[in-house]
């Protein structure tokens, strides 16, 4: 199995749809039909949710005429919400094919199909044209990915001269070993953590000047406290929160946001 498989199939849980309906239906909502802070933050699968997702794209400039590309989609929680608390139109491109499939049946119940799409591939060759989006984002994709130097010149080929990255991942600040599972992986075979330098390094090799980083570590240890105790986003594992709590809290990985552009 390749490591993109392998990927896919962590992410596969199995009936995810009915499980964020079901989400809908108990905070009183239309499954048919719905709002995207109806699913209260279960489709948004990274560290603080919708109030991450305001900060980050609000930092990254994304406004009602930004064509945005949200790299590693998941359910599409990040691309929704761009879109719907934005005005931006957004295309997402996920590995997991029952989670794009779930991306795609969530956006129909919202209303926000004619301004988000999402097709299943790889982010490390995507295929579309060169100076096709303003910004791109990406949500706790680069733990799955070892070639973050391909994401990051991908990443710089499809955006606009001036365009704007913004990467929120969690990162290795260093010391002892992390323990698994973690949210994105079992065991260290599909796990490439890496140190904000490594990034940033990237970044720069592929064309994008680096503005700014933030380490919300506060925001992230008050977070998986609250979804320890009260469920967090669907499908993610107790252990496996709590193993990142650890991490945190330990110094070992944190959340970091990276905000770079393109000359
Ligand atoms: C932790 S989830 C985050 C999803 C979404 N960004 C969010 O914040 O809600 C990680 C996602 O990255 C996707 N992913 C991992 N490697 C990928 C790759 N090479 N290409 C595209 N998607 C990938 C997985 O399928 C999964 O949906």
């Amino acid at each position: 199995m390749s490591t993109e498989e392998a990927v896919a199939a962590h992410y596969s849980r199995g009936n995810i749809l009915e499980r964020l309906l079901d989400v809908v239906k108990k905070s009183g909502g239309n499954p048919a039909h719905f709002a995207p802070a109806d699913l209260q933050n279960a489709d948004q699968l990274h560290i603080g949710g919708a109030a991450s997702t305001t900060r980050v794209a609000t930092r990254a400039g994304v406004n009602a005429g930004s064509h945005v590309i949200d790299l590693g989609s998941g359910l599409g929680g990040v691309s929704r919400h761009v879109a719907h608390d934005f005005g931006a139109t957004v295309q997402g491109v996920d590995l997991t094919p029952e989670f794009v499939e779930a991306a795609r049946s969530i956006t129909e119940c919202t209303g926000l199909s004619d301004h988000v799409t999402f097709s299943q591939g790889s982010i490390l060759a995507l295929p579309f044209d060169d100076d096709s989006f303003d910004v791109a984002l990406m949500f706790h994709v680069g733990m799955n990915i070892q070639d973050k130097d391909k994401v990051f010149v991908e990443a710089a080929r499809v955006l606009r001269p001036g365009g704007i990255f913004a990467v929120y991942d969690i990162m290795l600040l260093g010391g002892d070993t992390e323990q698994y599972p973690l949210p994105w992986a079992v065991t260290p075979d599909t796990s490439f953590v890496q140190p904000p330098l490594a990034y940033t390094d990237a970044l720069a090799q592929a064309g994008f000047a680096v503005d700014h980083e933030a380490k919300p570590l506060a925001e992230g240890v008050e977070f998986l406290e609250r979804a320890l105790s009260s469920g967090g986003p669907v499908g993610v594992e107790v252990g496996a929160m709590s193993n990142l709590l650890t991490a945190f809290t330990s110094g070992i990985l944190a959340p970091v946001e990276i905000y770079a552009h393109l000359p």
